[in-house]
């Protein structure tokens, strides 16, 4: 069954709650896990006003875009795409699927938070010093982080299969202001560490000489991967956004959120890194082993504070991690009349096999590679270096040139009765320069990149949803 006709959309019930779920699914484990290891791995300070740039340059024009297009058609993201132009359903598709493949390794970060909220209670904080073997031995142990995932893969499995998101977005409504407060106080501890000098200057000082290709590619797949943006989950969240409310202002809003969680996570972290004496470019672990290491310093209250921290970076991971699930669910619900409680069942049964290769490549299957890469990178890198940019490229060539620019300039202003000065400086950043910049960004750190087969299977399967895109 096709079903393409527009609906009746409800509507956000205020516009705080549209905030707190479109920020909700940005600010999650991308923020405060990814940004800080990418920045390390990156070279500091760099990494990090490149990242600012593609946020400003092109993750803001494209979170506008995206907003745009689900309020204007009312409909999620294939839809979206189908009802302007069905030889574009495969943009739409090929977000689906990059939700599809960052489920199939986010939950396993989510698990790795789950342990770490009850392990903070559990005796994690006694042995700072052993704090970072502990986290090498668990994420490679062969059914410790199985457990957690799948605890973790439930969660999102009944908040999704009941259509309640409403309880989780409640839960965030109360622990994300305290994520900022905690941030804020963990800042002031990690700067006062003897030694934390460096950490500041390691992030605050860029240095040029580590940049590469691959470094702008990095920020840009980080920048979209944070900001949820290049596979329609904002084109599906803006579809219920209300025709009064302020286009430019919310993607304002909900970029600086993010943003500033990001910056914060890494302000938080690097002195303290300094601090402790941990390799800056330690990887996937560094929020995991520099954290309760701060903690562990504080006695009794830090052990609360832990739990604390953990509990809301859970649930900071499941408010994204549902919104993956949901752009999964929703098409095949919308696009192939499937039950709710079905697709969310067969999409969760694969995406748990898939999470279950990619914790077991920490170890059991670490020699084990497809196209050079373990599992947990293989989904990663797909996903985050080439599906999301390509998807975020391609809006933005759909609706520079497929969409019309006063019906365009209808919806962003609301009829006119919005002033938004820079409506032709945006117009003129989605319809040439953002493809443009995404191509030559995607093309140098291609051409850079050590997994060069990965990437072409990843371009490859692009081309294929592309030519089948009429029976998407
Ligand atoms: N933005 C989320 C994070 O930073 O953790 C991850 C994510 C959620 C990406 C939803 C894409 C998406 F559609």
């Amino acid at each position: 069954m096709q079903q393409t006709e527009k609906k009746a959309r409800e509507n956000w019930g205020s516009r705080f709650g549209f905030l707190m779920a479109a920020a909700g699914s940005a600010v999650g484990l991308g923020n405060i896990w990814r940004f800080p290891y990418l920045t390390g791995m990156n070279g500091g300070g760099a990494f990090i006003v490149i990242y600012l740039g593609c946020i400003l340059f092109v993750g803001l024009s494209i979170m506008l875009a995206e907003f745009a297009v689900g309020r204007k058609t009312g409909l999620a993201a294939v839809g979206a795409y189908k009802a302007q132009n069905r030889n574009w359903t495969f943009a739409g598709a090929l977000g689906v699927l990059s939700g599809f493949f960052i489920m199939g390794f986010y939950p396993v970060v989510g698990g790795w938070s789950l342990a770490y909220m009850v392990k903070s209670v559990t005796g994690l904080l006694a042995a700072p010093e052993a704090i970072g073997d502990y986290f090498g031995a668990f994420i490679s142990a062969p059914v410790e982080p199985l457990v957690w995932m799948v605890i973790y893969l439930a969660i999102n499995i009944f908040i999704v299969a009941k259509g309640v998101a409403g309880g989780i977005e409640a839960a965030g409504k109360i622990l994300m202001p305290m994520l900022y407060v905690l941030f804020i106080f963990l800042i002031f501890r990690s700067v006062s560490l003897p030694g934390a000098g460096a950490g500041l200057s390691y992030i605050f000082k860029p240095d040029w000489s580590v940049v590469t290709g691959q470094t702008f590619l990095a920020a840009l797949g980080q920048a979209f991967f944070s900001l949820s943006l290049g596979m329609g989950c904002m084109i599906t969240y803006g579809s219920y956004l209300n025709k009064k409310e302020n286009l430019p202002s919310n993607a304002l809003t909900v970029v600086t959120m993010d943003t500033s969680v990001a910056l914060m996570a890494a302000i938080a972290i690097f002195p303290a890194l300094f601090a402790f004496g941990v390799e800056p470019a330690a990887g996937p672990g560094l929020v995991f082993v520099v954290v309760p290491q701060i903690f562990a310093q504080m006695g009794g209250v830090g052990v609360l504070f832990s739990v604390i921290f953990f509990l809301a970076l859970t649930i900071a991971a499941l408010t994204s991690s549902v919104s993956l699930l949901e752009v999964v669910v929703a098409y095949l619900m919308d696009e192939k009349g499937m039950e709710r409680k079905k697709a969310t069942y067969i999409t969760s049964a694969i995406m748990c096999v898939m999470c279950i290769l990619s914790s077991l490549s920490m170890g059991a299957l670490s020699g084990f590679t497809i196209f050079g890469v373990g599992f947990f990178d293989f989904f990663d890198i797909l996903t985050d270096k080439i599906f999301l940019a390509i998807g975020g490229m391609l809006l933005a060539i759909f609706v520079g040139w497929f969409m019309n620019k006063e019906e365009l300039k209808q919806e962003v202003t609301n009829n006119g009765e919005v002033s938004f000065g820079l409506f032709e400086a945006w117009y003129f950043m989605v319809k040439y320069v953002i493809p443009v910049l995404i191509a030559v960004v995607a093309y140098t750190g291609i051409t850079a990149i050590a997994q060069k087969s990965l990437m072409i299977f990843g371009l490859l399967v692009i081309v294929v949803l592309a030519i089948f895109s009429k029976k998407l």
